[in-house]
């Protein structure tokens, strides 16, 4: 195990600075402070220092540098993780990849991008959409979050359900190994049966096993219609069953999303959106379809407000205009945010087979009484990928610490029961590392550490992450 590193020599920040330019390694006490927390609860760790290199061959030589010295080094996007990835937890280094933010080329011939990994979600996703393209993984972070650190937590978002999570994207990346080799894992081919997958191994990898400096994405044609569909429902477990009744009835929406009714309550207070809520709506469903045919659309959410009522819902509403679209877009997303504003929280992202959510649902809640903590639960119904943020508001520290871990552990369990997992789209980081017990016995636990040892035998990267 490394050890952690609070400040680092003179010598070795001269070095850093000869590297990168001075003004790219950051060493004042509120540059490190900045960067010594993500979007993570309330957690911050201090970096001995900051370097934010311009050119793969300088991530090359401090990688070079690190680990001839043994110094963590913890790879950071833009800081919008919720599992504690970008976290310096063992000080050291954190090498911001802010300034690698060039969209390098968009090739209509083969509808592929490539592109450096500070870039932003949505600059790449108007770019392409500006040739008629489309990239999906949309996380509700999109207007900041980097495409690097989505192929690291393998980022996913609503329109997953139809199209897939950031992996189903990446073709080919160029990668930095610990040793400062550089590597590129595979080619800029749709099918690709040569070797080992080492481009999907380092989608997830969460910056553990290399930095990630140039990747090839697929794209396909931008859908040029939708509809959007808001349904109240009086129970929650209705509008969980209501969620796979869609898809056995043959339809695939590009958004299937669940609010339960503090969700909306909290989001409403601080986004303004006026939506007709009554007092015994429980749960709402957010639902899309997209794609060239307008009449086919119509159609397709007659149906689904079929299978709706058929769960016993309150009455369908559509948004008419582009502008109430984007308004019940920026309302879901903006759940999380309003959640965190509220109270310190907990985000746990848990993903089940899509008909076990309803059991889930069910479960989460049971077991938040039975602890004592009250949760807000939303997200990806669609991909059985239910967000349970479990809020503090005026717990006591002791019961936050003791009691809820033992919550959570009993929520992973009924997710792994339910033939589910820990994490959906958002890593398992720092935050939910001592829980990987639970989806992976001893001997897959062991084979997943061998590869890290295997790529990073000093352990420099990202270290105190995914494993205890
Ligand atoms: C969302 C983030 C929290 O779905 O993943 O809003
Ligand atoms: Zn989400």
């Amino acid at each position: 195990m490394i050890s952690v590193i609070t400040e680092l020599h003179q010598s070795l920040v001269d070095q850093l600075v000869s590297t990168c330019g001075e003004q790219h390694v950051l060493a004042s006490a509120h540059d490190r402070t900045t960067y010594g927390s993500d979007e993570t609860e309330d957690l911050h760790f201090m970096p001995a220092v900051v370097v934010r290199p311009g050119t793969v061959q300088e991530i090359s030589s401090i990688l070079q540098l690190a680990n001839r010295e043994k110094i963590p080094v913890t790879p950071r996007g833009a800081g919008t993780g919720l599992s504690g990835g970008a976290l310096p937890v063992c000080g050291g280094i954190v090498l911001s990849t802010e300034r690698l933010n060039r969209i390098i080329e968009i090739d209509e011939r083969n509808l592929q991008a490539t592109v450096e990994p500070g870039v932003i979600n949505q600059v790449f996703r108007d770019a392409v959409e500006a040739k008629g393209l489309f990239y999906p993984p949309d996380p509700a972070s999109r207007g900041s979050c980097f495409l690097g650190g989505n192929l690291a937590e393998n980022a996913g978002g609503p329109k997953a359900v139809k199209y897939g999570t950031t992996k189903d994207y990446v073709l080919n990346c160029e990668v930095v190994l610990p040793t400062g080799e550089i590597i590129w894992t595979g080619a800029n081919t749709l099918k690709n049966s040569t070797g080992y997958n080492l481009t999907q191994l380092i989608v997830g990898s969460e910056g553990t096993l290399g930095i990630i400096t140039k990747i090839v994405f697929r794209l396909i044609p931008l859908p040029t219609q939708n509809l959007l569909m808001l349904v109240p429902f009086f129970s929650p477990e209705k509008a969980c069953e209501a969620v796979s009744a869609v898809f056995r009835a043959g339809f695939t929406p590009s958004a299937m999303e669940f609010m339960e009714r503090d969700a909306i309550d909290f989001v409403l207070r601080f986004v303004d959106v006026k939506i007709p809520v009554k007092d015994e709506h429980q749960a709402h469903l957010l639902i899309e379809v997209d794609g060239h045919d307008l009449d086919a659309l119509f159609k397709d959410c007659e149906k689904i407000s079929e299978v709706m009522y058929a769960h016993e819902c309150d009455e369908v509403m559509f948004a008419d205009t582009a502008q109430q679209k984007a308004d019940l877009w920026r309302m879901r997303r903006g759940v999380g945010e309003a959640v965190k504003s509220h109270s310190v929280y907990k985000e746990e992202d848990t993903v089940v087979p899509r008909a076990e959510l309803p059991v889930l649902l069910k479960g989460v809640k049971e077991i938040g009484k039975k602890y004592g903590f009250k949760s807000v639960c939303y997200g990806h119904a669609g991909d059985g990928n239910l967000h349970v943020n479990i809020i503090k508001e005026g717990m006591s520290d002791e019961d936050w610490n003791k009691k809820v871990p033992t919550g959570i552990r009993e929520i992973f369990e009924l997710c792994v029961k339910l033939k589910g997992t820990i994490s959906g789209e958002h890593g398992i980081g720092y935050v939910q590392k001592s829980y990987m017990d639970i989806p992976f016995d001893p001997t897959a636990l062991e084979l997943q550490k061998g590869i890290k040892r295997l790529f990073d035998p000093n352990g420099i990267l990202n270290p105190g992450k995914m494993f205890v």
